[in-house]
């Protein structure tokens, strides 16, 4: 039931127009919560305000529209919650979406990893302030822990040399493992980390974009074998109102996720942090999303040979990692 009066927490949810995000929003607002989502289309955010005015939630509702593949539209989206509130409860982190081929943003990355990946790094960092101004604000970012699966190729992190989209797919669900023990060894708030695998989940979002015969394959899986979207979330909706005391928790379709895991190694997690932070100063510039900012800024030896970072500047060449 609907509850009136003032929101009881203040939720965002990344990729809040589909799927399991959508899932997440509408639960959230049935709790009675202030809850924004944040989408790339529209239409879908039109439809989802009209659901939100069925449950009389319309004042307590938010959609910001935004690319999340843009470090630009993170800024944005940030400075927007900020404006609405001044306190986050929880972040709910869902945007993906599968590339059939490899596409670039304007900002130079590789797509996927631009919003699978390296959007989750910034609104996770970003809104730290916001978790800060919390009581015991939490992070659900939902994704494939406890997956052995892959791993980040830290030589080949854009995907220049060999492009596939499962392998992309993959790569990023590793590098949200190694970010949920980055943000627990090296913390830029008080916010606690749930990464979350739901397992195979009736949702369609992601493959619109899809060729057949791939998208007709995984609509028919779809139908026949995954979960409803409220099963898959129900744990994750509970979360918010009791998140866990450990800074960092993983859970792999119910079953608690072993952080001992080589997916989880914590001198990975501080490369891929360190290699996340040069990539964002060197492609884009000096961003107030970026932890530890100021102390960042004033050193920039780390750069090496690379050009020094301006903000607003064209992307720049291509840079490998090792
Ligand atoms: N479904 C499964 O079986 C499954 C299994 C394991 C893990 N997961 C993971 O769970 C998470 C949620 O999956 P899902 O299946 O619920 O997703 P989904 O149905 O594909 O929805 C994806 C959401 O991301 C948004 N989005 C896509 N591109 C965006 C962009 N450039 N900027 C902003 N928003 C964007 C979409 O909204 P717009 O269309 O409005 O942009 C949509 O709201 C994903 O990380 C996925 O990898 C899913």
């Amino acid at each position: 039931m609907v509850k009136q009066g003032p929101p009881k927490k203040t939720v965002v949810v990344s990729g809040g127009t589909d799927g399991m995000g959508r899932g997440m929003v509408l639960a959230r607002l049935k709790q009675g919560d202030a809850v924004i989502a944040i989408g790339s289309s529209p239409e879908k955010g039109r439809q989802l305000g009209l659901e939100a005015a069925g449950l009389a939630a319309d004042d307590r509702f938010h959609f910001i529209r935004a690319d999340l593949s843009s470090i630009a539209e993170n800024e944005r989206v940030v400075t927007k919650i900020a404006e609405l509130h001044p306190a986050v409860d929880a972040l709910v982190l869902c945007a993906n979406r599968q590339s059939p081929r490899r596409e670039v943003t304007a900002e130079g990355l590789e797509s996927t990893f631009a919003l699978y990946y390296l959007s989750r790094y910034l609104l996770s960092h970003g809104l730290r302030a916001q978790f800060d101004a919390a009581p015991a604000p939490v992070i659900i970012n939902i994704a494939a822990a406890g997956l052995k699966v892959g791993e980040v190729n830290f030589a080949d992190l854009q995907y220049e040399a060999k492009y596939s989209t499962i392998r992309t797919q993959i790569q990023a669900g590793r590098a949200n493992d190694l970010l949920g023990r980055s943000l627990a060894d090296d913390p830029s708030s008080k916010v606690r980390v749930v990464l979350y695998h739901p397992g195979f989940t009736k949702t369609l979002g992601g493959i619109t974009h899809l060729k057949q015969p791939v998208k007709g394959i995984i609509t028919l899986l779809s139908t026949m074998a995954a979960k409803p979207v409220e099963k898959a979330i129900a744990p994750m909706v509970a979360v918010i109102d009791d998140p866990p005391a450990e800074v960092l928790t993983g859970n792999n379709q119910g079953k608690p996720v072993d952080l001992a895991m080589k997916t989880f190694d914590p001198a990975n997690a501080r490369k891929l942090a360190s290699v996340t932070h040069r990539l964002v100063l060197t492609q884009y510039g000096d961003s107030p999303l970026l932890p530890n900012a100021t102390k960042e800024r004033t050193d920039t030896s780390f750069l090496g040979g690379l050009d020094s970072p301006r903000q607003g500047d064209a992307p720049h060449r291509p840079i490998e990692f090792s």
